[in-house]
């Protein structure tokens, strides 16, 4: 869906979106048809797990990033299992808005370093157009669907992995942007300017504590992955931290916001490009209705 699709429903314009956004276009899932986040998160995890070599009876968990869950339960984690036929110890979600992937790298690494599990498939998966108001020239512009999803894996050899992850959540401020439940109409609200002062401040910050928590420096970091949200957003916080733009990550052009699923989707997008190799440091950081926030140093 394009910026120029708006135009036809809304008071609004391809100029005035870009510019405000970066965003161009955005993928929407049929608004005729029922899909689930699991079909999507399903084919991302497939897709995964292939490229790892792994087969599905290897999987110990999956872990699912969603604030548009297929049903309250069972988990869009365990619908993914069974889409797979995957031989699980635990497949559940986690609701973390934006942040959620980072939350289920930081989850998925704990399970794994603690020995209880050796293959986890994280999981960020979305279907935010159902939960739009269409006629909120302020919000539906801003997102789109999608799923990306990674495989983590345990291994003995030192100094790879999830180097550090930070997280933190502030609930004061949670009716900043919700997506209310029942007993409510239910379409995303959000106060876009508080949001955004917020995302700039929380999300430099998170970025800090964890390049500290691994004791490495900005210059150490090769490339940068930021929650795709908006251009502006993404600007100030790489300003803020002096990140040069050759190594920021930008498709939010292409694909909106996706949410959970807008991290992973950039990895996969460098992965295809070959810019990960082994000894490529990442530094990811998202911030998400909560709110919440995460940062994430990974060493491939
Ligand atoms: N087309 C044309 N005009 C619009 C549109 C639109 N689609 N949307 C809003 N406007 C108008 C407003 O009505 C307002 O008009 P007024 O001056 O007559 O009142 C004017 O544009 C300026 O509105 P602002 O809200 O001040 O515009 P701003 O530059 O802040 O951009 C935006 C709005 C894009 C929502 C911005 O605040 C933003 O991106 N915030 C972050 C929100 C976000 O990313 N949320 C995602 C979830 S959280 C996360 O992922 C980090």
């Amino acid at each position: 869906m394009t910026n120029k699709d708006f135009e036809k429903f809304l008071d609004t314009s391809d100029e005035w979106i870009e510019t405000r956004t970066g965003i161009k276009s955005r993928h929407i899932v049929p608004r005729d048809k029922h899909v689930a986040a699991s079909e999507l998160g399903a084919k991302a995890a497939g897709i995964a797990m292939k490229r790892a070599g792994i087969d599905p009876d290897q999987i110990d968990g999956i872990i699912c990033a969603t604030f548009t869950p297929d049903s309250f339960f069972p988990s869009t984690a365990c619908r993914i299992q069974a889409i797979l036929g995957c031989s699980c110890s635990f497949a559940f979600d986690i609701s973390a808005a934006c942040a959620g992937f980072i939350y289920a790298l930081s989850n998925a690494n704990a399970l794994i370093v603690a020995g209880n599990a050796s293959n986890i498939l994280v999981v960020g998966s979305e279907v935010i157009s159902k939960t739009l108001d269409w006629t909120d020239r302020s919000t539906c512009i801003l997102f789109g669907d999608g799923a990306g999803a990674v495989l983590m894996q345990a291994s003995e050899q030192n100094g790879r992995g999830v180097l550090s992850t930070y997280m933190a959540s502030d609930g004061t401020l949670g009716d900043i942007l919700m997506l209310p439940s029942w007993g409510e109409k239910r379409t995303m609200k959000m106060k876009g300017n508080e949001v955004f002062k917020h995302a700039v401040r929380m999300m430099s910050d998170a970025s800090l504590r964890a390049l500290e928590m691994a004791g490495i420096n900005m210059e150490q970091i090769d490339l940068f992955i930021p929650h795709q949200a908006n251009i502006r957003i993404i600007q100030s916080v790489a300003d803020h931290l002096s990140i040069p733009d050759e190594k920021v990550v930008l498709n939010l052009q292409k694909y909106g916001n996706t949410s959970s699923a807008s991290i992973p989707l950039a990895l996969d997008e460098v992965w295809n490009m070959g810019l990960i190799k082994e000894g490529t440091k990442v530094l990811l950081t998202a911030l998400g209705g909560g709110v919440t926030v995460g940062s994430s140093i990974i060493r491939f």
